[in-house]
């Protein structure tokens, strides 16, 4: 069984590519074109630099540690209904799918057990927000 800190070391390998976050989101904006049209006007650097935290969030929240609980409330929050950024429900299968293809990509470590571990934490992740949503 892969525990939360080998995902988080994981996430690490994948983060010493600096193409890592924009790979994901090339990939993502690639899968339907009404989630491109989501972030038309959106500025990238600072995008990247919000998703890269917004995923070692969602790590720590999914390993079961609640000291991230307002910080993951606060992510969901931007994408419910009533949110900056609504994200219907139905297109977070394509944020884990990009997501996990982006990581195959660039954690030469990547086995198996460490794929399962990592779609769980992002099923945990999306759960929530739907939740929420
Ligand atoms: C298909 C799924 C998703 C879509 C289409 C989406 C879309 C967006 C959009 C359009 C924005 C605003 C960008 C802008 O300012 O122009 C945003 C912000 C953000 N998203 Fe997502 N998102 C998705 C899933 C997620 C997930 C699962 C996370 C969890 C890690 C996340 C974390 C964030 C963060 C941290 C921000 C920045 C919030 C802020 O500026 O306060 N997103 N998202």
């Amino acid at each position: 069984m892969s525990r939360p800190e080998e995902i988080q070391a994981s996430y690490g390998r994948c983060l010493k590519n600096k193409d890592f976050i924009g790979r994901f989101y090339e990939l993502l904006l690639a899968r339907d074109e009404r989630v491109a049209r989501m972030f038309e006007h959106t500025n990238w650097t600072q995008q990247n630099r919000a998703l890269r935290r917004g995923i070692s969030i969602a790590l720590t929240f999914a390993g079961g540690s609640n000291i991230v609980q307002r910080s993951m409330d606060e992510m969901a929050d931007v994408h419910s209904r009533r949110g900056r950024a609504p994200v219907d429900p139905s297109w977070y299968v394509h944020w884990r799918e990009s997501l996990l293809q982006a990581v195959r990509e660039n954690d030469s470590r990547m086995n198996p057990e460490l794929e399962q571990a990592w779609a769980e934490a992002l099923k945990k992740t999306t759960d929530y927000f739907t939740e929420r949503y």
